[in-house]
């Protein structure tokens, strides 16, 4: 589908986190990748796009590092606060949206600022395919592996069915008005959010899987950053 065609949309990049399981020097979206900033890889899978209305990066209130990119002098990226935890910013971030004039029916795509590699035939995709649906939905991937259910003992209690198992990245794409209202009330209630999905059904709604690249992983691990870094040496 021709980019123009797609709807339009709004970007929330939670930025706001520590990167404690990276064990490095740095939040990990300040690590270097292919000669710059991971997060400004991240931002670039959007800042192009022709439907994009506007971006947001959530940043933690003490954040030394972000000012010294060059994409902080960039006029097309807006900043809010981060959070306690992921949830949090992502708040924040779609609060500024509304102060910045997004209506309560517009899409809002919300993607891990540690997520650099998504690959724009994706991103359409996930746009295209949502663009009519009730709820919105999710870039995802379904599960390679035989899946086995463990024991308190380390030992195979049974093997999980993997076809109905799938892993869920980033874009996640939903309408403003009902992602804030979702968060808002699972916090207050005190769930555990680990993605926007999550509170979304939470809410009572069922959120589509959009099946997505692999290779659109999130830098978790040191080991995440060296294969991304392969990767790119070997294109
Ligand atoms: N994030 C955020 N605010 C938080 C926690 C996380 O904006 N309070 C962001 C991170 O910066 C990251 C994304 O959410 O871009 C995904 O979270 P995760 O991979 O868990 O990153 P960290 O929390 O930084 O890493 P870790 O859990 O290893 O500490
Ligand atoms: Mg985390």
């Amino acid at each position: 589908m021709n980019s123009f065609n797609l709807p339009g949309f709004w970007v929330v990049i939670p930025a706001a986190g520590v990167g404690s399981r990276m064990r490095a020097d740095r939040p990990k979206q300040y690590l270097r990748l292919g000669g710059r900033c991971i997060i400004e890889h991240t931002l670039d899978c959007f800042l192009e796009h022709p439907q994009l209305k506007g971006l947001v990066v959530c940043l933690a209130a003490d954040d030394p590092y972000w000012h010294d990119i060059p994409c902080a002098r960039d006029v097309r990226i807006q900043r809010a606060l981060g959070g306690l935890e992921r949830s949090d910013s992502v708040l924040n971030g779609l609060q500024h949206l509304v102060e910045l004039g997004a209506a309560e029916d517009d899409w809002v795509l919300v993607h891990d600022a540690a997520r650099p590699n998504l690959a724009r035939e994706d991103l359409d995709k996930l746009l295209g395919e949502l663009a009519d649906d009730a709820v919105g939905g999710l870039l995802a991937v379904p599960a390679r592996d035989t899946l086995k259910r463990a024991g308190a003992d380390g030992r195979v209690l049974e093997t999980v069915d993997r076809s109905v198992i799938w892993q869920a990245y980033t874009p996640q794409m939903f309408r403003l008005g009902m992602l804030r209202q979702a968060l808002a009330a699972a916090l207050a209630a005190g769930v555990a959010i680990t993605d926007e999905a999550s509170a979304v059904e939470w809410a009572g709604f069922l959120p589509r899987l959009i099946e997505g690249r692999a290779d659109n992983l999130k830098i978790t691990r040191p080991e995440d950053l060296q294969w991304l870094e392969q990767r790119w040496r070997n294109f």
